[in-house]
């Protein structure tokens, strides 16, 4: 593992001109990030920080390796090199990048929570009990307490009165808000989304960025990589664009979206709009 990275592509985030006076932490911080499969060499030395709080939005081609990156930082890829620091804390890796400490790998990933584009709900489960399967299983919440939050994040999310429904009978706007309610159920400190409404009918992709809107509001850490470049441009505190596994160019909104500097990414923005 390289022991110092370049850290030019940080992100220095608005927040941190906050006027309270504890600043807020890093929640996740990725340095000099590289992962191969095989030749194929995908993530190229990502390197960005995400301060609590903070909505981050990934933008890029298809093939750029934003799945990569965000599977990643939740232990789903092992990378070839680089590190991995959730809430300060940095993951053990062996020398060849895998993690060393199990124990750590666990509890790491109980404050990190992944929404894929396909769901991946429990299809055997109903939604409530879709929601209370890590709370009671892998946190040892009580299930009458993890049932009584379940009911309160299902309501959140509006699917108060599908708690019994099994998820093939949901529409898919349904299923993905009930992921999101799932993913809530840990009180994650940090929240991936790996496009969210990708698979969505046009006409229920607005009922999930309605819920992740609300979650960023409240002050969630979130990284979220989206098609969707106008909410982009309104959730996000910082756009990340990546080219070919590398960060070609990052910023607030405004700047990213309204006055891009590189020709790839003004190219990709023409290809998106
Ligand atoms: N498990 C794997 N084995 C081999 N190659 C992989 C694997 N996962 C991803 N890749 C390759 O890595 C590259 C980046 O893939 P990745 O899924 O991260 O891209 P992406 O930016 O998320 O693209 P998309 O917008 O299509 O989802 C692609 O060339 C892909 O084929
Ligand atoms: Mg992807």
């Amino acid at each position: 593992m390289p022991t110092a990275a370049p850290d030019t592509q940080d992100i220095a985030l608005p927040q941190e001109a906050a006027q309270t006076t504890t600043p807020a932490k890093d929640a996740v911080r990725i340095k000099d990030l590289h992962k191969s499969f095989g030749t194929l060499e995908v993530l190229k030395g990502v390197s960005l920080t995400a301060r609590q709080g903070d909505v981050v939005a990934i933008i890029g081609g298809s093939g750029s390796g934003k799945s990569t990156m965000l599977r990643c930082i939740n232990f789903l890829e092992t990378p070839t090199s680089g590190k991995i620091i959730i809430d300060g804390e940095e993951v053990e890796t062996r020398a060849d990048g895998t993690p060393a400490n199990r124990r750590q790998i666990e509890r790491i990933r109980t404050r990190l929570a992944m929404v894929f584009q396909s769901f991946n709900l429990w299809t055997h489960r109903t939604l409530l009990e879709n929601v209370i399967e890590v709370p009671v299983h892998v946190l040892k919440i009580p299930r009458s307490e993890a049932i009584a939050q379940a009911r309160v994040l299902l309501a959140r999310v509006g699917l108060a009165d599908k708690e019994d429904s099994f998820p093939a009978f949901l529409s898919g706007g349904q299923q993905q808000r009930a992921a999101i309610a799932r993913a809530l159920a840990v009180d994650p400190s940090v929240m991936l989304f790996d496009e969210p409404t990708s698979a969505l009918d046009p006409e229920l992709v607005g009922e999930v960025l309605t819920v992740i809107r609300d979650l960023a509001s409240e002050g969630r850490t979130m990284l979220l990589v989206t098609h969707e470049m106008r909410f982009a441009r309104e959730v996000a505190d910082h756009v990340v664009y990546l080219y070919q596994g590398r960060i070609e160019e990052q910023g607030p909104p405004a700047e990213v979206f309204g006055n891009p500097k590189s020709e790839r990414l003004q190219q990709f923005l023409k290809s998106v709009s």
